[in-house]
């Protein structure tokens, strides 16, 4: 079969060729003589229009083929030069692969983004949903292009895992226990030692810990992968399970990092502006007007930098809008971060040295001992897209900081060993994967950016 994309990228050579392509009918209308097919066949944005006569044996039974019909098309590419498709097929012969019923739940009309969720398993054939997942699978292509073009090695994480990274206690448990009749402790604790690993363990929800032991024998290294976080937030950009990018640098600093982060995300945007012009524009026309003019802006110019304390004196002015008041010790909320990227600085900003209670044990002590080298890149419509930090290289600092937070020493001996033999400055961060998606496609919400979303009451498929 010959498919849509080869036919659009090299129309001359099949133009008033025969060919044969297969796909699914988006439509079916006819007059008494000829009927039109619209045929959308998976590999490209744009449809084929098939046209058929009452000359073939089987007209009868293709006016009655329904949408969602499965069909292989013999026939001639023609030009169409007054028409709003460059050409169309004229058939010789259709066969039906396989026939739909006309309950089909996608009718040659718009349907909302909530009933398509409903349909997860249907959705994948909508333009819309075309569009998201084309540009997402481009999306994760490209930043392995980029890290690989800079020798980054690749490192697969474990998914089950006995740690907690960013010690936010939102972890799935994973148990073969009958939790029914579970073994215990003297106490009346359930006793793990008799569980699959003789350990509690749970879904990871970074491989941050893991990538940094690769990172301190490779210098450069970077993850791609699933993490699962069981927050209970029910938002438009939280998800339980989620893919996260995790880079790590040895021998760098908390300035590198940003630079790595700035450089990949301008990457990926031109990457992806190249790479399927088609979808963009149909993003740019019907899901975010402005879209494109916007992230070609942002490719081409600097982000903003601004500390946590500068960010602070700067909401603290406007507490009046937001329905959490912001003072210097809070953490950032959506509402908060928006605003600064959207309202104050009007394109992707770094916010950088946060106070070290509301961020993670790992983070690098800064020298006035209350902030530590942390960063987040949050852009406009979505807010955090990115966490990051310098990791904290000494051994006694960062046992300190564990001893402080109660973090066992037995659980995380290998992440101390890392500051025992060949410590080295090092840092990194994690892209959100969905939400780096939902900014270069501009959906709003993160549903819509998961090809099976699971979020607070929503497992299906
Ligand atoms: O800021 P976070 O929690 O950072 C880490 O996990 C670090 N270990 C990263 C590192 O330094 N290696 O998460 C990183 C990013 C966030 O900025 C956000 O984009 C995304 O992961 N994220 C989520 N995306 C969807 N649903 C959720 N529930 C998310 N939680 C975090
Ligand atoms: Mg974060």
């Amino acid at each position: 079969l010959t498919t849509v994309r080869e036919i659009f990228r090299d129309r001359e050579k099949y133009l008033n060729k025969e060919i044969q392509v297969g796909g699914w009918v988006r439509s079916n209308r006819d007059s008494k003589a000829f009927g039109f097919l619209v045929l959308h066949d998976g590999t490209f944005f744009e449809t084929l229009q098939i046209v058929y006569h009452d000359t073939m044996a089987n007209f009868q039974e293709l006016t009655k083929i329904n949408v969602g019909a499965a069909v292989i098309v013999k026939g001639t590419l023609v030009p169409t030069p007054e028409a709003k498709q460059p050409f169309e097929i004229q058939a010789e012969e259709i066969s039906i692969e396989g026939a739909s019923t006309p309950d089909y739940p996608l009718q040659k009309k718009r349907h909302s983004l909530e009933y398509m969720r409903t349909i997860t398993h249907l959705r994948p054939r909508t333009n819309t949903f075309q569009a998201v997942f084309r540009v997402r699978s481009l999306i994760a292509y490209a930043i392995h292009k980029f890290f690989q073009e800079r020798d980054f090695v690749y490192v697969h994480t474990p998914l089950i895992t006995g740690s907690d990274c960013e010690g936010a206690g939102e972890m799935f448990q994973v148990t073969t226990l009958d939790l029914n009749n579970p073994p215990k402790n003297p106490d009346g604790s359930i006793d793990y030692s008799k569980d699959f690993f003789g350990k509690e363990t749970n879904l990871t929800v970074s491989g941050q810990l893991n990538g940094e032991t690769f990172a301190q024998a490779f210098r450069n290294i970077y993850t791609f992968g699933p993490t699962f976080r069981a927050e209970n937030s029910n938002t438009t950009r939280h998800a339980a399970e989620f893919w996260m990018i995790e880079p790590e640098i040895a021998f760098a600093d908390l300035k590198d990092d940003m630079i790595l982060a700035e450089s990949m995300l301008k990457y990926v945007i031109n990457y992806v502006l190249e790479h399927a012009p088609e979808e963009m524009n149909f993003f740019n026309s019907f899901v975010d007007k402005g879209l494109i003019e916007r992230l070609k802006h942002v490719a081409n110019s600097d982000f903003g930098h601004v500390t946590y304390t500068e960010a602070i004196e700067i909401l603290e002015k406007h507490n009046d809008k937001f329905e959490y008041k912001v003072s210097w010790g809070v953490d950032l909320q959506t509402e908060h971060e928006r605003y600064l990227t959207e309202e104050v600085f009007k394109k992707p900003v770094f916010v950088t040295d946060y106070p070290k209670e509301i961020k993670a044990f790992y983070m690098k002590l800064n020298d006035d001992e209350k902030t530590v080298a942390a960063m987040d890149c949050l852009v406009p419509g979505i807010g955090e897209i990115i966490g990051g930090s310098q990791r904290e290289d000494s051994y006694e600092k960062l046992l300190a900081r564990m001893n402080e937070l109660g973090l066992k020493e037995e659980d995380y001996g290998f992440y101390l060993d890392l500051r025992k033999y060949g410590s080295t400055r090092h840092a990194g961060f994690g892209l959100g994967f969905e939400r780096c998606v939902m900014y270069l496609t501009g959906m709003g919400n993160i549903r819509d950016v998961l090809p099976f979303p699971r979020t607070v009451g929503t497992c299906e498929l």
